[in-house]
């Protein structure tokens, strides 16, 4: 018997990995947090699966229910939106399977910063522009951020921002990045991307707060950066005519 965690993606049933819906296919049961993972992902389930929406869950319970399809010897989907090595949870979970020798295996998933970032057609890494991107958040009510990991220091290297769970308190964090990004510096904010009702404001620093003054509270990503809607950077070196690469030796002029 083996838990097999998948990322279910960030919101559109084809953003799945083929690995990840004939996993579903295979197992008996399915746990799914169903505050963000599509229902149409669980059409893949076979006809008579368990499947469980584990939101209003505690960690025991959903212990629990791992524990007694592993006593019936029944392998389990664990779907988490988007990728599994971001905000899923699933650290708590493999650790307590590890400690009942319950084995796992992890399927990635399409993350919800790569969905904005194709929303707005977007390369985040630009040469000359940004070489790094930081996917970050700012507190919750249930999470409080390691000291040294403020908005402030990571704005002073001038990285491309992905940040999450704060929509919420976007006042306060361009308020934090304008004196490093500059007011003018684009900026945007990305709804619920992938999914049919998806929305996206494009402003600068200067005008994203009133230009999402009308969006909802919540399932938003922020992007900031100068590679938002770049036009002025420089082709990158990989693909240049006489760059020499192992795929494509530069033909000797003789
Ligand atoms: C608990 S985290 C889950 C992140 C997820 N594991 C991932 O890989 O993207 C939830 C946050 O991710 C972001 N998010 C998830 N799905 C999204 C989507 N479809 N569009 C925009 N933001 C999304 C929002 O910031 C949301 O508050």
């Amino acid at each position: 018997m083996t838990v097999h965690f998948i990322g279910a993606g960030p919101g559109a049933p084809d953003l799945l990995t083929l690995r990840g819906r004939d996993l579903i296919a295979a197992c008996p049961v399915c746990l799914y947090a169903g505050s963000l993972v599509p229902t149409a992902i669980l059409r893949h389930c076979p006809p008579d699966a368990r499947i469980v929406d584990t939101a209003p869950l505690s960690l025991d319970a959903i212990v629990a229910e791992i524990v007694a399809a592993h006593d019936r010897g029944q392998d389990v989907a664990r779907l988490h939106s988007g990728d599994l090595s971001l905000w899923s949870a699933m650290g708590e979970q493999v650790r307590r399977l590890r400690a009942l020798a319950i084995p796992v295996t992890i399927t990635p998933g399409v993350p919800a910063f790569a969905a904005a970032a194709a929303v707005l057609e977007s390369e985040l890494t630009l040469p000359g522009v940004a070489q790094s991107v930081v996917l970050t958040r700012t507190p919750g009510r249930a999470s409080a951020m390691p000291p040294r990991e403020t908005l402030a220091a990571f704005a002073a290297t001038g990285a491309t921002l992905a940040i999450h769970l704060s929509i919420h308190r976007l006042a306060e964090i361009v308020a934090a990045l304008t004196p490093s990004y500059g007011a003018d510096c684009p900026a945007a904010v990305v709804w619920r991307a992938s999914w049919p009702d998806q929305r996206v404001a494009r402003a600068t620093l200067a005008t994203l707060v009133q230009a999402a003054a009308d969006g909802p509270e919540r399932t938003a990503l922020i992007l900031v950066g100068r590679v938002i809607g770049a036009e002025e950077f420089a082709d990158s070196r990989l693909y240049a005519a006489d760059y020499e690469r192992r795929f494509r030796p530069v033909a000797d002029p003789a």
